[in-house]
């Protein structure tokens, strides 16, 4: 009898065969008790955990059925966050469009208001924008999205603060979508319910990682998620980590 981080669902259309969350990796979405946010994050990387190479190359290293589920997700949030430097390397859009669904509200965390106009996100297509600065920031930002001033120290911005103010703001379901720094803060401070890591079939061997925790001297102190994996098609799979239930048990030698 396999357990549950042990099934392997070989094509995408059984997702919904099951409606829990080892068979649906949507049903946690719709399971979300709405009195407290859900805070899902991403990241599409290579089998050894890149996100980019060394110069910086990031595309693409997912393939359609990674980016198809990124859309999907995108569809099922509130609220998408990126940070800043995502912004400059990437210049997303931020909607969904490969798969049928609404648009979340796109924010962004730009502490110092380094970012200028006229990138994609801030398209005026009645989806709210929301840029989220410190509080003292002197610097002029971009025109076209609504400003969040919150408290900062020395640059950082309380990723519960974020979340916490979000919600207030009724964004019940926020997506982080990238980059690794932003995910890395907001895994650190405890703020991320679930992380889907989107596999592509590639070993890059050196580069960007896309995690970079602050650092544990003994394994007792490494997270241990209980995870669930989903082919996605094309030799891309989704391990979907479950971030408030511990596998340790599962995972004894
Ligand atoms: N593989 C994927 O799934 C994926 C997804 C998205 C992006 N990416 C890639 O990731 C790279 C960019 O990622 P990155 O790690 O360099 O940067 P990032 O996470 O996009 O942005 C980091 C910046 O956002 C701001 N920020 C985020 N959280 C903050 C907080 N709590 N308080 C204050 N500031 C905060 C800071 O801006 P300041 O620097 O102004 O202080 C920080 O340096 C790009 O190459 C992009 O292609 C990959």
């Amino acid at each position: 009898m396999p357990t549950t981080s042990e099934r392997v669902l070989n094509d995408p259309a059984n997702f919904h065969h099951r409606p829990d969350e080892a068979g649906d990796p949507f049903a946690p979405f719709r399971a979300a008790d709405p009195s407290r946010p859900f805070v899902i994050a991403q990241l599409g990387q290579s089998l050894d955990g890149r996100i980019a190479t060394v110069s910086g190359e990031s595309k693409y290293i997912n393939g359609a059925p990674a980016l198809d589920h990124l859309h999907r997700m995108r569809a099922e949030v509130d609220a998408v966050i990126v940070g800043a430097s995502t912004i400059v390397a990437d210049d997303p859009q931020l909607t969904v469009r490969r798969v049928s669904g609404r648009n979340p509200a796109r924010i962004v965390i730009d502490p110092s208001r380094r970012l200028k106009s006229g990138a994609r996100w801030l398209e005026e297509d009645g989806t709210q924008r929301l840029i989220i600065c410190a509080q003292n920031a002197s610097a002029q930002s971009c025109t076209g999205a609504e400003r969040l001033e919150l408290v900062s120290s020395n640059g950082a911005i309380d990723p519960r603060l974020i979340i916490e103010s979000l919600f207030a703001r009724g964004f019940k379901r926020i997506l982080i979508e990238g980059g690794a720094k932003t995910i890395s803060v907001f895994l650190d401070a405890g703020c991320i319910d679930r992380l889907h890591l989107l596999m592509a079939p590639m070993i890059i061997g050196s580069g960007r990682n896309g995690l970079d925790l602050s650092p544990i001297a003994e394994l007792s102190r490494a997270l241990r998620p209980k995870t669930y994996f989903h082919a996605l098609g094309a030799g891309e799979f989704l391990i979907d980590c479950n971030l408030r239930q511990s596998a340790q048990e599962e995972h004894q030698p």
